[in-house]
Order: C-alpha cells, then structure tokens, then sequence
C-alpha cells in the first residue's frame, strides 16, 4: 500500500556515473583516515574510536549542555561536544514532535492533527518542514516523533502523538521520519517504551514548567503513577503488538537514526537500564542506530553501560558524567569495552547519515522560507480538519448569502496548543477571528464576543444568522487531564456551558473544537455543525475560514475514538489499570486498545475512529477479495471536489488463548476525486498483517482459522469484502 516506487537501482547507477570512485570527504570531517567515504559507516567508526583516548570515550557518552532545556532561541535543547582534535563535531540535539523548540519557528498543527490527515505524503511533508527548519536553528537531532499510543485520552501528551491505532501510528510516524531524515537531521523517536501516562493529580497543570506545582501552589500536585515511578505491567504480546509496532515499524522501514528510552519502569526495571527492551528487541529489528535517554530517566551508571544506553543527552543526574562513569569502571561494574560499544554505536550512525561529511548546520533563522513552510501548515491543517456533524447542510456557509455571523470564544482569538517539550513559538498567527472576518463579502456583519460571559455571548449569537463558537482544550506534558470535558482542566472557563447557552440562542450554530485529542460532547444534539481542528497551528485562522466556507473540503478523519462517556475507556473504573496503585499499573486491556475495545464490548462511541464527513457524497463500489488483494471502486457521486478515506479492517481468528478485536486497521488510501469520477483501489495483505505475537515462540505467526476483510470509511461504516482461511499456523517475519 505504501511501498515506495521502484527507481532506487536507476537512481544508484545514474549518481555513481556523475561520481565515480572513493570520494573524499567535503565536509568537516578532514584528511583522517576516517574520512574516507568510501569506507563504510562501520570501518569507519572503527578507525575513530581507535583514535580516540580511553577518556575522550567517556566524555562522549554526556551531554553537555544544562540549560537549554528551558528552550529561547540559540538555546539547544542539549549538545553532545566533540573532539576538535580530532575533527569529531558538535551534535546539537533539540525538541520536539511539532519542530525545533529554539525561538521562533514555523508553528505547525500538532501531531495529532498530522494523523488525523490520513495521509502519509503530508505526513512526510511535516517532517521535512520539521527537519529543514531544526537544520537552520543548527540542531543536527531532533527528538520526535512521539509514537506511544494513546492508551487514554486523559494523558497530558495525547496532542503530540499520532492517536490510538498501531497501524495508523506506524504509517505516519515512519512517513515523519523519512521527511525529517531526508534533510540530514536525525530523528529521535520516543519514549521507548509504555511512557503512556503522565500521572493523575486533582490539581493543577503547571504550562510553563511541567510536573511541577502551578503558581501559587507550593507543594507538587499529588500525582498518582507519575511517569518517572510508574512501573507498566504489560504481556509480551501487548507490548509487541500495541506500543512497539511503530518503533520497529521505524527502525525496519525509516532506519531511523536514535531512539529516547524513557522515564518509566516496564516489568520492574527502569525503561533506560532494561536489558529486554534496549537490548533483545532493537537486535531483533536490526537497529543500527543509537539509544539516548529522557531527560533524568537514567538512574544506574553500572546498569546502563552494561545495557543498551548509549548517551545521557542532559547532564541533570549526571549518570553518563566522566565521574560516575569512571567510578562504574573501577568499580567493576562495566568495562571499558561497554563504554566503547555505546561510542561506537553513535560514530557508526553520524558517519552512516553523513553529519560528517556536511558542513555544519548553521542557526540561522532568517533563512527559514517562512513563505513556503506557513503553506505547508495550512495545507496540513485543512487536511485535518475534521467534520463530525453537518445538520441540514449547515456548511459549507454560503458566503453570498451570508447576512451575519458570530465568531465567539476563547479558540477565536487564542493560539491554542500544548504545553511541555512540544510547546514552539510560532512565527505569527492568524486568528479565526481575523480569517473568518476577511472571507466573508463585505455587507456581512461580524459580530464578536471572547465567550468569557455566558450571557453576553448567548445574546450575541441570538443577533447572527449563524453562530461559529471555537473552544479549546488544554493538554500538556508533565501531568493528565483528570477528566475528559472541556473544563479538564479549566483555562477556558466553562465551555460546554457557553456551548449550550449559544446553541439555545441560535439554532445555527458550528461548533470548532480545538482540542489536543478526544473530549466529551454531551451538547452535540444541539448543535447544527461540528468540526474538530485539533490544535491548528499558526496558519489556524485561514484553513478553519477554507473549510468553513467550502473552499476546500475538511480532509481529517479521526485517529481516535470520541467516547460517549469517560467510563467507557479500556483503562475506565479499575485504579490498578489507571492510573496505577502504588505506582503500579496493569495493561490488562491487553491489545483491546481505543477502537478495538469499544467494538469488543459493543460500546457506542460519540464518532468512530476513521470517522469524518465530506462535503461531497461517496460511493464505496462493491468490493472482491482475491488472493491477498483487496480490489473496489470509490466515485465522488456529489456536485463538489474533495477526499474520502477508504479503510482496510481485518478480522483475525480469536481463540480464548490469542483473544482478537472483532476488527483491525490494515490498510488506508485518501483519494481526492473532482465530482462524478472514480478511481480503482487495490490493498495488498501482507503476512504481517495477518500475524499475532506468540509469547511461547518468541515470534509472529499466522494462526489457523478464518480471516476476515472489511472496507468501508470508519471503523463502524464497513462491508465485508470476503473471507479466507489459514489450515495451519505458520511463523512470518
Ligand atoms: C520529555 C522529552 C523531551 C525532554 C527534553 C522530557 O521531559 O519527556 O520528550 O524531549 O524532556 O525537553
């Protein structure tokens, strides 16, 4: 379904007769032997780390840097100093999943938005941004994406990850990483792994500083499985099946360069000491690159060293210090050999991605194209945008016969994202307010109001012929929602208040959500229209104004499952699932994550994940199952150009011992059709696609049953396309 196209060989051919022979480096690299890139990555690093002073190795397993985390521009947010002597450079290191948090930079939608758009070419067209842009503040690393899977919606992150789905999460995450490495910089993908909660506190999220007390406060928020103690208690299979597949789906099919071991404990032992988890698996996936940690998630020097960490980007702790290392050695607790195998592993992986043999990034904002990256932003973010209610056609507003609109609440003025590491500074901003008012013809009244008195804002929105009411959420690092309504927690005032007092006042009302991830909607039969614009970037005003005015059709469908009411979550009613008793949590959902839960328990969801509407009408033609290949046609039956989301399920044999969700995501295509056109789409199942994790064997097989294939565009709007059977188990890859 995404496989890239065939040119590779010819392109190899074409670039090896415009340069023939050993080429000398052109970079900063010099005249040293290791320079040569002829050699391989590998030879090379070899001959480097021979060099380098038993000391000069340990001082490259530290970062150097202690203040940068606090971001400000020119600020890293951490640096990994080299050997002039030697010409090993600087690598400069920076956050995060939304681009470089180092001063202004092009304020892009939030990841969740970049899922939502379904679409791994502007999934690819983020991380080029993200990467081209971290290249021109000087940062040669940056860490992102964010791939944990959003286990609940209450998790404080939930705005920087890719959604609920394993399948979805891979796709978009590996199609982020290419872009981002096609520019030079390095991807970072994190947190390896079950990071999945921040922790649970009645209190207050503190925005600028994450984790600690908000102002005010002078004790820390009672937290409850904060992510740095909780120790996730999760089968092999589930790990496997749920939170790894995107980070092998990045090792196997982006070869990204570093992975962020993270703060929590799995099975016992601190993610970034963890013999199975840096070890065992990145071995089994072939990962060539490097393993770093978050920033204090590395606790034991002797146990890291023995283990798979290879560099302590902050120096907060201090455990990867020239001090403590040294200590470690003559302690006999690792050996100077383990210190070289962790050196070895990030020369190997600087040569293989050339840092070596480019000039230096240099940080230099003014060479942003700004003009070129602020379109790329709003096109992603009109690929996101998704319709979840369209009542009697109340959109697209028709802007001829508009007489009057309001524009009401805190989302129409605010620039509204996420606090923690992916929080950036944008270029500029353009309002709702301000795009909307500029799109509609001139005679149309705009009427305002901040929605911050209920009242006031009721009475504006009875004076409009139409009501465009734009609330946000808050979502942030360090700590969780502690309930899933607007108000969780409470920046905004009460918006599902303001919400209700404004649909009762005009019955024409269109609700934007700004939200970081799924809210609850308990007004929705209220309101005419409903859009979700996730956190909408810098360019919000003008995509969310396109899309309300039909200049373009809302292109998201949803990477999430919108729940009728927070008990319906997998981790919902059951403190030892969420958020843990004494720092001790159990996936006990197993693989019955997001979708797959609510279809097992045949739970009505608010929106389905895959759910989103079209202006125009679509018609899914029959669909035929043959071999591995599922075949149908998708016309565009409407008056009007746009893009629908044809999904691919399968239903995999369940046994009491390998129980499965009635259905899986495994394969997706946005078309974008003009009206009255159709187009073939064929999805290929491949092996993997039909394999489950057998704990037993160490390995993916293929069980014995029957198979099912659906098609459809949602995950509760599907046909079934055939069935197949499988007469014996057998292993895959
Ligand atoms: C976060 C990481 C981030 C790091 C550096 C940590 O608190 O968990 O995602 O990259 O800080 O800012």
């Amino acid at each position: 379904m995404f496989r890239r196209p065939c040119f590779a060989l010819a392109l190899c051919a074409f670039t090896l007769a415009l340069f023939p022979g050993p080429a000398p480096a052109r970079g900063r690299c010099g005249t040293h032997p290791w320079c040569n890139t002829s050699l391989s990555p590998d030879a090379r690093a070899r001959l480097l780390l021979a060099a380098m002073t038993p000391q000069e190795r340990i001082d490259y397993l530290g970062g150097d840097e202690v203040t940068g985390v606090a971001g400000g521009e020119h600020k890293h947010t951490g640096t990994q100093n080299g050997v002039p002597r030697l010409g090993v450079p600087t690598i400069y290191y920076t956050d995060g999943p939304l681009g470089p948090r180092q001063g202004p930079i092009t304020g892009m939608p939030s990841p969740m938005a970049d899922a939502a758009t379904w679409s791994p070419a502007v999934a690819r067209t983020y991380g080029r941004v993200a990467g081209e842009e971290a290249a021109h503040k000087g940062d040669d690393v940056i860490f992102g994406p964010t791939v944990n899977l959003m286990r609940t919606p209450l998790w404080g992150r939930t705005y920087e990850t890719f959604g609920e789905d394993p399948f979805l999460v891979s796709n978009t995450a590996v199609a982020w990483i290419d872009g981002v490495q096609s520019t030079g910089v390095l991807a970072n993908i994190k947190h390896f792994a079950e990071n999945n909660q921040e922790g649970r506190s009645q209190c207050c999220a503190n925005s600028e500083y994450p984790g600690r007390p908000a102002q005010g406060a002078t004790t820390p928020p009672d937290i409850q499985g904060g992510r740095m103690n909780v120790n996730v208690n999760v089968s092999e299979r589930t790990l496997r099946e749920i939170e790894l597949a995107p980070f092998e789906a990045a090792v196997r099919r982006a070869h990204v360069a570093s992975m962020m071991c993270s703060y929590n404990l799995l099975r016992g032992t601190h993610a970034c000491e963890n013999n199975h988890l840096l070890l065992d698996i990145p071995r089994q996936w072939g990962f060539k690159g490097y393993i770093l940690s978050d920033y204090l998630a590395a606790h034991d020097t002797g146990a890291s060293l023995k283990s798979g960490l290879d560099f302590e980007p902050w120096p907060g702790f201090d455990v990867y210090g020239p001090a403590p290392i040294n200590a470690a050695l003559a302690l006999g607790q690792a050996s100077q050999t383990d210190v070289d195998r962790h050196v070895l592993r990030m020369l190997r992986t600087f040569f293989a991605h050339g840092v070596f043999d480019r000039p230096a990034f240099k940080d230099n904002t003014a060479a942003i194209p700004q003009i070129a990256d602020r379109r790329v932003s709003e096109h992603i973010e009109e690929q996101a945008i998704t319709l979840l209610l369209n009542r009697h056609r109340v959109l697209p507003l028709n802007a001829r016969k508009l007489r009057s609109i309001a524009i009401i609440g805190k989302g129409a003025a605010t620039f509204v994202t996420g606090g923690g590491s992916g929080n950036v500074t944008p270029f500029r901003f353009i309002s709702p307010r301000q795009a909307i008012a500029a799109r509609v013809n001139r005679g149309t009244k705009v009427l305002t109001d901040d929605g911050s008195n209920i009242a006031r804002a009721a009475g504006v929105a009875k004076r409009a012929q139409v009501a465009v009411l734009l609330t946000p959420d808050f979502d942030t690092e360090g700590v969780d929602r502690f309930c899933l309504t607007l108000e969780c927690p409470t920046p905004f005032g009460n918006e599902d208040g303001l919400i209700r007092a404004v649909a009762a006042a005009n019955r024409r009302t269109i609700v934007v959500l700004e939200t970081g991830g799924p809210d609850l909607t308990p007004w929705r039969s209220r309101v005419a229209g409903l859009l979700e614009a996730w956190y909408p970037g810098q360019e919000a005003g003008t995509a969310i104004a396109r899309v309300l005015f039909g200049d373009t059709d809302p292109g998201g469908r949803l990477p999430v499952t919108f729940p009728n009411s927070a008990a319906n979550e997998p981790t919902a009613g059951d403190p030892q699932r969420y958020p843990g008793v004494h720092n001790q949590v159990y996936y006990k959902e197993g693989v019955f994550i997001g979708y797959r839960w609510f279809d097992a328990h045949r739970l009505r969801p608010a929106f389905p994940f895959g759910y989103g509407l079209s202006y125009t009408t679509w018609r899914l033609g029959r669909a035929s199952l043959r071999g591995r290949t599922v075949r149908l046609r998708v016309r565009n039956t409407g008056h009007r150009a746009g893009s629908t989301v044809v999904q691919l399920y399968l239903g995999l044999p369940s046994s009491k011992a390998v129980p499965q969700p009635p259905r899986v995501l495994r394969g997706y295509l946005k078309v974008a059709l003009r009206p009255h056109r159709s187009a073939l789409i064929r999805f290929r199942i491949s092996n993997r696609d039909l394999a489950y994790w057998n704990t037993a064997r160490n390995g993916w097989r293929i069980a014995r049953g029957t198979y099912r294939a659906w098609v459809g565009s949602s995950s509760r709007n599907l046909r079934l396309a055939g069935t197949f059977r499988r007469r014996r188990e057998v292993a895959t890859r």
